[in-house]
């Protein structure tokens, strides 16, 4: 279990509360109780932010200054106060943390919620950030390769709107394409491996249907990123931006041909989702052995009964914490009950685990 304990006070209409949790918990209550805002107290605690607004100032319960999280994992404390004005505090084990990028190694999570499929339908920004979440946890240089590629294009990009020459640019574009390669390496790595267990999980999901994945670097394969770069100057010069590049990197999803968001229904998008979600946990235990935390909002949204279990014994068997919110408790109670599992009710802002 990654998260023993966490309290919460001032986060949105949840009254202060602290909450022992078990392996698997279900969060249950009428529509606008503040289930999703549990789910989003541990997702700020765990990214140092919300899946539902960029503005922290709306996760802030109306009548507060701020909003406080403190939850205990295995072997850590984690502390994050977040202010009105803008301002946010950590503290891990009592130290303040410089970064909010250290939050991240302690409580690896997963979201799953009604508009998951976003990953599969919208652009490839997503499925990079999928794709990052399972290389930053595995592979420990990533983050400094990563980092020093954002810098890099950063920097390029604001050559390229000041008109700079080749010359000035290319001098630059030696050390990009160093780390554009090596972040490319580890990408490539990390989806070879996972797409093995991937493929296990759609067997499981969705036996009808073969889907086959291929990693796109963000530029031409065959092609030299530093002759590419020098060929696409003038273009990336009227454009203001840097068009190759592993900025540009995408997971491709195919069912046969086509892409996946144009063959499959919503419900086998969602579990197609789940199925990706998935074999990045039990990739992670499997390799490093680190456990991943999911949340689930909204469980019964696009999937049937008989899939709500499979996807409950799936992520039961993946060894990860789960929480699941649902609006009525009656069928997940028969659907958990072989698992050992804790139930919480919340209505109006007030959290109450059942005995
Ligand atoms: N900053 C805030 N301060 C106080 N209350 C808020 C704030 N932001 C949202 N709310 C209210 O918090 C309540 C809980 O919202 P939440 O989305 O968590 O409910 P929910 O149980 O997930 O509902 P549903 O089943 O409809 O998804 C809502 O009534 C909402 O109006
Ligand atoms: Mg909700």
């Amino acid at each position: 279990m990654l998260l023993q304990q966490l309290s919460i006070q001032g986060l949105r209409n949840l009254k202060p509360v602290k909450l022992d949790f078990a392996q698997l918990n279900v969060i249950y209550g009428d529509n606008g109780s503040g289930k999703t805002s549990v789910l989003e107290a541990i997702h700020y605690l765990a990214l140092g932010r919300s899946f539902r607004t960029h503005l922290a100032s709306r996760v802030i319960n109306y009548d507060s200054d701020d909003f406080i999280l403190f939850g205990r994992t295995q072997g850590h404390a984690i502390g994050l106060q977040r202010f009105r004005q803008g301002d946010v505090t950590i503290k891990i084990d009592g130290q303040k943390a410089k970064k909010l990028t250290e939050l991240l190694d302690h409580l690896p999570l997963q979201l799953i919620t009604p508009e998951s499929f976003d990953l599969l339908t919208g652009g490839p920004k997503n499925r990079r950030q999928f794709v990052d979440w399972g290389v930053f946890h595995m592979e420990p240089d990533f983050f400094a390769i990563w980092n020093r590629c954002k810098r890099l294009l950063k920097q390029r990009n604001s050559l390229l709107k000041r008109k700079a020459s080749y010359k000035e640019i290319s001098y630059w574009d030696r050390e990009l394409v160093q780390y554009s390669q090596q972040l490319s390496e580890l990408r490539n790595r990390y989806i070879n491996s996972f797409n093995r267990v991937l493929q296990g999980i759609i067997e499981r999901f969705l036996p009808d249907i073969e889907i086959t994945v291929s990693y796109s670097q963000g530029w031409d394969k065959k092609s030299d990123l530093t002759q590419l770069l020098e060929k696409n100057y003038p273009r990336d010069l009227a454009l203001g931006y840097t068009t190759a590049g592993p900025h540009k990197a995408d997971l491709r999803l195919r069912c046969g041909k086509i892409p996946v968001d144009d063959a499959l229904s919503r419900g086998q998008l969602k579990l197609l989702v789940c199925a990706l979600r998935i074999a990045q946990g039990v990739h992670l235990n499997t390799q490093v052995d680190k456990q991943t935390i999911y949340l689930v909002d909204d469980l019964s949204s696009e999937l049937d009964q008989q899939k709500r279990q499979v996807l409950i014994d799936q992520l039961v068997d993946t060894n990860a914490q789960l929480f699941l919110s649902v609006i009525e408790s009656d069928q997940i109670k028969q659907q958990t009950s072989k698992y050992q599992t804790k139930m919480f009710h919340v209505e109006h802002g007030v959290i109450t685990q059942d005995n």
